[in-house]
């Protein structure tokens, strides 16, 4: 460890600190699976999150949080957060990626979080972006944002040396996808489309073999997408956005965020530029991570934790004493 503080970048021990925090967040959540309640699960996630984040020994500024200052009454941006003691650090937190797909009880809600150093991740504002997002082992800049859909296909599977019909696109289903859709289906490939949690979507395409997705397309939230960027950090692979601002109040707040150039096409690097650790754990199942799971009082958690530095990908599966009953009806 000595040695690791000594290189710089983030101690490794906070890897273990960090998966504490999201799985709090996520038995918090899970309480309120399938309850119909988007609001009442995601405060639960916030409030497990900031309670935890607050015995972590670090100096933390939430960049990405739940939003400015006087619309988000916990973790919003510019939150101070941590024990006061330990490294300056900048913090992005999804407390729960799905509040939807969490209060009806459908797959892939997670708890999220990454941390990097000081200045390390993009300042999105909550906005939508424009992504596309490919996995490990192809050459730099073989899919494009500004490219036609039909050419990112063909040069993907050219790369990947199967036929266009080869290849699968994760794509949030809403109707302002309807050309991409289209598109993906008439160049020949698939399209799997998801209903939420597109951090999830784009971690997909890095394991091709096992998900079946290689690229993800479409709009969703910035924010997201910096996310997305710190986990594709640690495990590799390619991601583009381009904000997507809907009016003049959205340009403003992005510029006081400190984005000059709102057309600008971020890549991986523009969105998480220094070392990071990553850190989801499942609050309900889905193909990335198990949810979590109540046996009585205990609740058993799965949470997949990253780190850019090594590139070490670590699954930490926890099981947690007397935290009490799960919510009646809320499965096993
Ligand atoms: P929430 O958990 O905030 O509801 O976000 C879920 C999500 O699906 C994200 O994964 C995605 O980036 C965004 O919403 C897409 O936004 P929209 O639902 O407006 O299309």
């Amino acid at each position: 460890m000595a040695k690791d503080i000594a290189e710089g970048g983030l101690d490794r021990m906070l890897v273990l600190e960090v998966a504490r925090v999201t799985e709090a967040a996520a038995i918090a959540a899970a309480r309120f699976c399938g309850r119909g309640n988007e609001k009442a699960a995601d405060k639960a996630a916030v409030d497990a999150m900031r309670h935890e984040l607050g015995r972590v020994s670090l100096r933390g500024t939430v960049v990405i949080g739940e939003g400015e200052m006087d619309e988000a009454p916990m973790l919003y941006i510019g939150e101070e957060v941590g024990n006061g003691t330990g490294p300056e650090v900048d913090i992005a937190v999804d407390p729960l990626e799905g509040t939807t797909i969490c209060a009806k009880l459908m797959p892939n809600a997670l708890a999220v979080l990454a941390i990097s150093e000081r200045g390390g991740l993009l300042h999105a504002p909550d906005m939508y972006m424009n992504k596309i997002a490919i996995g490990p082992g192809y050459p730099a800049g073989i899919v494009d944002l500004d490219a036609p859909v039909e050419k990112n296909l063909k040069a993907l599977a050219e790369a990947k040396g199967v036929p266009i019909s080869g290849i699968t696109a994760c794509v949030l289903d809403r109707s302002r996808h309807a050309d991409i859709i289209k598109a993906v289906r008439e160049a020949g490939a698939a399209v799997q489309l998801i209903p939420d949690g597109d951090i999830a979507g784009v971690i997909w395409t890095t394991d091709p073999a096992e998900t079946g997705i290689d690229i993800y397309l479409g709009s969703g939230g910035a924010p997201e997408g910096v996310l997305a960027a710190a986990a594709l950090r640690c495990i590799g692979g390619q991601i583009q956005g381009r904000l997507m601002p809907s009016n003049d109040e959205e340009r403003e707040r992005a510029h006081k965020m400190g984005i000059t150039d709102i057309r600008k096409k971020f890549k991986l690097e523009d969105m998480a530029s220094s070392d990071v650790i990553f850190a989801a754990t499942g609050v309900t199942s889905g193909s990335l991570l198990d949810g979590v799971r109540f046996r009585g009082s205990t609740a058993e958690t799965e949470t997949l934790i990253m780190r850019s530095k090594t590139g070490t990908v670590r699954r930490i599966k926890s099981r947690f004493r007397d935290v009490g009953q799960r919510l009646p009806g809320n499965g096993d």
